[in-house]
């Protein structure tokens, strides 16, 4: 243990690593990964696939790297079938996060690659795991909704056959620039909760498996990732614009927590969020419907000048997604769609460079207990 450890609640300003992968800079409220501001990416028309091959493989493809890269994920979109049974069987009332964290976890069963942990059988599985789980993710839904699940289409790039695997009809495209931007903006954010907790996993030399099963439980909370789905919530509770304010001044009173705001980064907006938000207006112009940008406005405006607060990337997402006609259970996996590059960087980094994480704590418990055999116990 260092000689003067200072403990942080939260581990709030702890430097608990170093990583080559991305940095958040919160001065110029930008998120920088491998050297790109990522808002370049979304206004620079890239696709998802870009940033994914950036966060596994350290540098963007040409375009002979990205189609073949491309080509790969099409090719391994399949699930095996005893994982499509575990979808089959779970109950429909399961919440898509647990099946997804259950799915993924089986699913290393059926990997080749399964235990190795070297360098390229991470990348190997994470291409794999790339690819599966947007098929599982859409196929439980299918199950849940009473339908077969939509096999997915080799023409579609990763994120209009998310749609087309939910739906089982060609998404607008209007509708994939959407997706395509929100999953850009959901691929990597640093020493966030759920990469930390798959880098703990994977420094025990735990398999990559394993370290996002670790991430998919760990981003499912409504403080983390569940956020979009929390706020979708609150928004169909306050119902209409009018009412936004009121409903927001009331939850702060009572000490409520509002949903899809506030980071422990960035203290004066989240770099992530102008971009979804100009997609929210996007989508509000093409489906002909204000209604929800207008009430999300008017709860951030009352946020800023009430508490100083800002949103983050989970706000707009929410009525975004929710605009889409997407359902709210599946805005969380979504995000994992996405994540799951930025994940799976930090798993190979970690083992690339591997010290166990083991940090220490501050003992509050009682000392000097006498113990006593069970029989002379009251
Ligand atoms: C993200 C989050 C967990 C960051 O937490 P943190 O850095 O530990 O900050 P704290 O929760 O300690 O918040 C600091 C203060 O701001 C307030 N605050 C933070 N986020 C708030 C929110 N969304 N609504 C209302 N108040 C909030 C806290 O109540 C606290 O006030 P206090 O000092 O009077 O007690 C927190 O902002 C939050 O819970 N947000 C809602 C969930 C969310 O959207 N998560 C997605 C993150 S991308």
């Amino acid at each position: 243990m260092a000689q003067e450890a200072v403990y942080s609640p939260g581990l709030e300003g702890v430097i608990a690593g170093e990583s080559e992968i991305s940095r958040i800079d919160v001065k110029r409220n930008r998120l920088i990964i491998r050297g790109y501001d990522l808002v370049d990416f979304t206004e620079g028309g890239a696709a998802y696939e870009e940033v994914a091959y950036l966060l596994l493989f350290g540098a963007l493809p040409t375009r002979a790297e990205l189609d073949d890269f491309t080509q790969q994920l099409v090719s391994e979109r399949q699930i095996p079938d005893p994982v499509m049974d575990i979808l089959r069987q779970a109950p429909a009332t399961a919440h898509p996060m647990s099946l997804l964290r259950t799915a993924v976890s089986a699913l290393s069963f059926f990997d080749p690659d399964a235990e190795d942990n070297s360098h390229d059988a991470n990348v190997r599985k994470a291409v794999r795991l790339l690819a599966k789980v947007p098929t599982m993710i859409m196929s439980g839904h299918r199950f849940a909704i009473g339908e077969e699940p939509v096999s997915p289409k080799d023409g579609l790039g990763h994120a209009a056959n998310l749609l087309y695997m939910m739906r089982g009809s060609d998404p607008a495209g209007y509708e994939v620039a959407a997706m395509n931007v929100s999953l850009i903006l959901y691929a990597e954010h640093g020493y966030n909760a759920s990469a930390f907790a798959a880098r703990v996993t994977a420094s025990t030399m735990s398999d990559m498996h394993a370290a996002i099963t670790t991430g998919i439980g760990t981003l499912a909370g409504p403080l983390h990732g569940g956020a979009n789905e929390q706020a979708m919530a609150m928004l169909q509770e306050i119902g209409e614009a009018s009412k936004g304010r009121q409903w927001v001044l009331d939850a702060l009173a009572e000490k409520r927590k509002i949903m899809g705001f506030g980071h422990r980064e960035y203290k004066s907006g989240d770099s992530r969020v102008p971009s979804l938000k100009q997609v929210g207006r996007d989508i509000a112009a093409a489906v002909g419907d204000t209604k929800w940008v207008e009430l999300g406005d008017i709860v951030e405006e009352t946020m800023i000048s009430e508490k100083g607060i800002f949103p983050n990337v989970d706000f707009p997402c929410a009525y975004t997604y929710y605009m889409m006609k997407i359902p709210i259970p599946l805005y969380t996996p979504i995000f994992v769609a996405s994540r799951i590059a930025g994940w799976a960087a930090h798993v190979i980094e970690q083992h690339d460079g591997n010290r166990l994480i083991r940090p220490d704590h501050i003992y509050t418990g009682p000392e000097g207990r006498a113990f006593e055999p069970v029989d002379q116990r009251r």
